[in-house]
């Protein structure tokens, strides 16, 4: 079963020997995840006892990234004091491919539709 906590709890927990942070209603404990962290212990630190899902999301963190965090995973925030999601999950990251198709779309339909339309000229005409 999940464990769930409130925001008070987590707010105690804002030292290097008991650091928790908060990203989209998701309590981590990032004590053992201090020294190993790519962007340092001192970000975390600053952010530990708090709600971190915007700094988490402006950093733009790869996927990578998000599957690792759940590796901290120790509970989830109670219901009533959960937030608006903020960052999207490794997993539910389909909207991104979607978005890669429209791109690809969007590259080389111009050049297809040319290269098609010239075709059809020069057959029609010489
Ligand atoms: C358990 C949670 C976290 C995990 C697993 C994690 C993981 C990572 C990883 C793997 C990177 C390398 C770049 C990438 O792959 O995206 C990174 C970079 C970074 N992270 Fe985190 N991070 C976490 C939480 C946070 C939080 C809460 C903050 C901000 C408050 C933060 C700030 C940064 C910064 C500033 C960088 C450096 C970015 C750069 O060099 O461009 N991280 N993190």
């Amino acid at each position: 079963m999940t464990q769930l906590f409130t925001r008070k709890e987590i707010e105690e927990r804002n030292r290097k020997d008991n650091a928790a942070i908060i990203i989209d209603n998701v309590v981590y404990d990032v004590t053992k995840f201090l020294e190993d962290h790519p962007g340092g212990a001192e970000v975390l630190l600053e952010n530990a006892g708090k709600d971190a899902s915007r700094c988490f999301r402006d950093v733009g963190h790869s996927d990578d990234a998000k599957l690792w965090r759940g590796e901290f995973k120790i509970g989830e925030v109670v219901k009533e004091e959960q937030r608006e999601v903020i960052c999207q999950d490794a997993s539910a990251s389909s909207g991104e491919n979607e978005l890669t198709l429209r791109g690809f779309l969007e590259v080389w339909f111009p050049p297809t539709a040319f290269a098609v339309i010239a075709i059809l000229a020069y057959v029609y005409l010489l």
